[in-house]
């Protein structure tokens, strides 16, 4: 007898898990980030974002139990990658006149990589008839979306400020 094939399902499920561990990680990393940052906007942008996280692992929890799972992590090397580069521009760049711009970038990768997860996750909510699940994850991708244009807003602002 074959293994059992695996679904679409269950893809969604490992990849639920996948954000899941991906959101709880970025929840701890965003006051760290606050901390470093030099901008009082960028701080506060960290701290709005920091309270719009816990929501969205809220969000998440009801999709787990839309599907009758218990929420539960896997660990995600992409997220771990990139918030490890984060934590070592501020480190290296700490004193430097360049720091927000780099915490900016990294933050900015964070949430590029959720706005993918979140567009793949919706998409197969949608392939898989869960309608509740899309509403809850496209709720999560909006605001990602958001914080990423708040970033970029505040990465342009600093630049004309430079040039000014
Ligand atoms: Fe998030
Ligand atoms: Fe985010």
């Amino acid at each position: 007898m074959a293994a059992k094939q695996k679904t679409l399902d269950d893809l969604f499920l490992h990849t639920l898990k996948d954000i899941y561990y991906a959101e709880r990680k970025i929840l701890r990393n965003l006051p760290k980030m606050a901390k470093a940052a030099e901008s009082q906007e960028l701080k506060q942008a960290f701290e709005k974002h920091r309270e719009e996280t816990q929501g969205q692992i809220e969000r998440l929890e009801q999709v787990f139990e839309l599907l009758g799972k218990r929420a539960q992590g896997v660990t995600c090397e992409a997220i771990n990658g990139i918030l490890e580069e984060g934590e070592s521009v501020m480190e290296d760049f700490g004193e430097s006149e360049a720091l927000d711009a780099g915490i900016l970038a990294a933050a900015q990768a964070v949430e590029h990589y959720e706005i993918v997860r979140y567009g793949t996750l919706k998409t197969w909510a949608q392939e898989l008839g869960m309608n509740d699940a899309v509403k809850l994850l496209d709720q999560n991708l909006q605001e990602e979306k958001k914080t990423d244009e708040l970033l970029t807003q505040l990465a342009e602002a600093r630049v004309n400020t430079k040039a000014a």
